[in-house]
Order: structure tokens, then C-alpha cells, then sequence
């Protein structure tokens, strides 16, 4: 296994980005268009009775799929990948793919909603065991994954919306140890971690988010470390049907030209902001871990390059100080998602986390008072003002 050479080899996170720019250009036989054409088929013609071409049949084969699969290979340093409909069909491909019936997954507690609400429905069904585990207690979760024998454990490289950050080189030696498969939810952190290269199996994203870049599109991607489990994935992904649209696919590979720019810029501000809000009297917890005091800082400061560009905190007073100051700001739009050219504020415990539990909230820590923001390419300075006139 790779240690965090994906940190320190500085070199090798150049070439991605040159082989990402590269990926599709002049391949088309036709014209060589530099862009990669739009291939809209749902059907392709066979060269005769039983002599299918390259693709057959648009759920299956799309050209503009595979570039996009191609340039997330690359990134993920990953064997192969799966372009699919959205993230929340990248975070339920590998539980079709792998899991058997009463498997068991073990995932942090204050993971993202929509993935504690999938996971919980499917064991509400008695397909599959999961176990929600404080991964901060690291005694907890050795102990729990060496009795329990879980199939998998997955896990965001920050989480959603606490930005809590575990150590997935360490937790890889733990699931290697014990024959589990680690999948990462690295949608917050393209091109800035890579999962796989800390002894990850599999990594996905939400394209929805950074990858694509410009909040226009709905799609997901899972990459494999090995050919067999790349296959197992693409074998799922054809057979429920959850391949993603050709104009997407297209949509975010030209996001994809931009990705490491565009992150550089996110995170550069994400750092002001955060560090502003560190000194701000109004507000009571930062949690982003680019603040050396914060939870997730060591182990993004090992193998990271940055620390992301989601910053969440806690504002002190109540729901209507909360209310108050997101009416107040101009710049940041009131929204869920992230990773586009524009910033957004969202209000975790009635928006993105609206359908967990109150009990299960207050036990991962998100309260009433907890804002999130996504940071947009903005100019830093704009936004700094922005939310001084609205926390004054
Ligand atoms: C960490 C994470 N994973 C998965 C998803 C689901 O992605 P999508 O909305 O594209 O289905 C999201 C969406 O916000 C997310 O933040």
C-alpha cells in the first residue's frame, strides 16, 4: 500500500492534471475535434447479425461516459470507473455490488442525511446490517470492526456538514486486517485527497459538486482500485439502470478541465473565511479543519492538499439569530449543494439533514445553530464583507 505519497509527491499531482486536460482530445476519427463530441445515441448500429461494434446500446455504452470515466480514473488513481445518475447512486452502487444479504456496513455517526437515510431504509427492508459508530473513539471502532466482521465501511473524507475527519490510512490498515472492503465518499475533497492511494477500495463522488463545477448537473461517479471490482460495479450500474445521461457526462468532463484551478482558488478563500470567523465574536465553534485547532487538521495536514472549502459553524443565540443572519447576507445564496462557481449557506439540521432524527442530530453534534457554507470562486474579500454586515 501507498503511503501519503499522494501528499508529498507533488510531482505526480502535476500529471494528473496534464492527463486530465489531455483526456478525449482528437479522438473522435471523424473531424479530430479537440472537444469531444456530445454523443446523444440512446442505440448504435451493429456491423452485422451477431457483430456488435464498441457500444451497442446507450444504457450500457456511451463514448462521453467513458472520456468522463477515463479522466476519473486518473484522478482517483483508480483502475476503473462508473459514471453514474447522481452521488446518491454512486453511494448505493458498491452496497448492490458487494454487499450480501445481512452484510453489515459500519459508518460514522454525522455522516451525510441522504446516505443515513439509504443505509437505514435498506436495513429497514432487512437487506443489509448498519452500524453507526463514533469513528472518533478509534479504540471503539478497532474493536467493533475486529468483533463484528463488517463487509464494508464507508466513510466521507470530511464529513457532511461537521467536516469531521478521520484517518483513512489508518482505518484502511483496519479494514485490510479484517478482510472489509473501505469505501470513501470523497466528494468534498477532489484532486485535493486520494482515497485510494491511502488503501481505500473504492472512492465516489457526487459530480453534482465539484467536478462538474457549475451547479447544472445531477451525477455521480464510483472508481475501483482493481479491474474485478470496476467491473462488479459497472455490472450493477448497467443491470439497475442507473448509468448516467450523455449531456451530463459531457457537462463534467468540461468541469473536469478546471478542477484543480478551481479547487486551489476554493480552498485559498475557504481559509480566509474560516480564519475570519475564528475571531468573530458572534460566532461560538469553527469547524473547519484547515484551523489547526480543529478536529479533522492532523490528518488532512498528512496527506492532504488543502483542506477543503466547506465551512461549517456554530452561531451562538438561537434559531432566530441563525434566521437573521442568513437573510441578512447578499452573496451567499440559501441552498443545499456545493462545489459550484457560487457560494451557498445552508442551514444543516432543517435542510440537508432535515429527514434524520432529531436525537440522531444532537448526538453527532449538529444543532440549531449550525450553518454551513459551501465557498464559491468569489472574490475572498467580498464574502469577508459580506458576512461581517450580516453577523454585526
Ligand atoms: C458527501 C455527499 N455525498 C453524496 C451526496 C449525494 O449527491 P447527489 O445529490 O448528487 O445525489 C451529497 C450531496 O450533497 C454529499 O454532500
Amino acid at each position: 500500500m501507498a503511503n501519503h505519497a499522494a501528499k508529498n509527491n507533488l510531482r505526480e499531482k502535476a500529471s494528473k492534471i496534464t492527463q486530465i486536460m489531455h483526456v478525449g482530445i482528437a479522438e473522435d476519427e471523424q473531424h479530430y475535434a479537440i472537444a469531444p463530441p456530445l454523443y446523444m445515441t440512446s442505440t448504435y448500429s451493429f456491423e452485422a447479425l451477431g457483430k456488435p461494434r464498441a457500444c451497442d446500446y446507450g444504457r450500457t455504452h456511451n463514448p462521453n461516459r467513458d472520456i468522463l470515466a477515463k479522466a476519473v480514473s486518473i484522478l482517483e488513481s483508480g483502475a476503473c470507473s462508473t459514471i453514474v445518475s447522481s452521488g446518491m447512486a454512486a453511494v448505493h452502487l458498491p452496497v448492490q455490488a458487494f454487499m450480501e444479504h445481512n452484510d453489515l456496513i459500519i459508518a460514522p455517526k454525522g455522516s451525510y442525511g441522504s446516505t443515513i437515510r439509504l443505509f437505514n431504509s435498506l436495513q429497514d427492508k432487512g437487506y443489509i446490517r448498519v452500524k453507526w459508530v463514533d469513528f472518533l473513539d478509534f479504540d471503539l471502532l478497532q474493536d467493533v470492526i475486529a468483533t463484528e466482521k463488517p463487509r464494508m465501511v464507508f466513510m466521507e473524507t470530511i464529513s457532511n456538514p461537521l467536516l469531521r475527519t478521520y484517518d483513512i490510512e489508518e482505518i484502511a490498515k483496519l479494514t485490510q486486517r479484517h478482510d472489509a472492503l473501505l469505501v470513501v465518499d470523497n466528494t468534498f475533497t477532489p484532486g485535493v485527497v486520494f482515497p485510494l492511494e491511502l488503501g481505500a477500495d473504492v472512492v465516489l463522488h457526487s459530480a453534482t459538486k465539484y467536478l462538474n463545477g457549475h451547479s447544472d448537473i445531477v451525477a455521480g461517479t464510483v472508481t475501483a482500485k482493481t479491474e474485478q471490482h470496476g467491473k462488479q460495479l459497472a455490472h450493477w450500474a448497467n443491470s439497475a439502470g442507473t448509468t448516467a445521461a450523455p449531456f451530463d457526462a459531457y457537462q463534467i468532463m468540461r468541469g473536469m478541465r478546471t478542477l484543480f484551478e478551481r479547487m486551489e482558488k476554493h480552498q485559498a478563500t475557504a481559509l480566509k473565511i474560516a480564519t475570519f470567523l475564528d475571531s468573530h465574536d458572534a460566532v461560538e465553534t469553527v469547524y473547519y479543519p484547515g484551523l489547526t485547532s480543529a478536529q479533522g487538521h492532523a490528518a488532512l495536514e498528512k496527506y492532504g492538499h488543502g483542506f477543503g472549502a466547506m465551512v461549517t459553524f456554530d452561531l451562538k443565540g438561537d434559531l432566530d439569530t441563525v434566521r437573521t443572519f442568513i437573510e441578512r447576507l447578499n452573496w451567499f445564496s440559501l441552498a443545499v449543494s456545493l462545489g459550484g462557481f457560487e457560494s451557498l449557506v445552508c442551514h444543516p439540521p432543517t435542510m440537508t439533514h432535515s429527514g434524520v432524527q432529531k436525537d440522531i442530530l444532537a448526538e453527532a453534534g449538529i444543532t440549531d445553530n449550525t450553518v454551513r457554507l459551501a465557498i464559491g470562486l468569489e472574490d475572498a474579500d467580498d464574502l469577508i464583507d459580506d458576512l461581517t454586515q450580516a453577523l454585526a
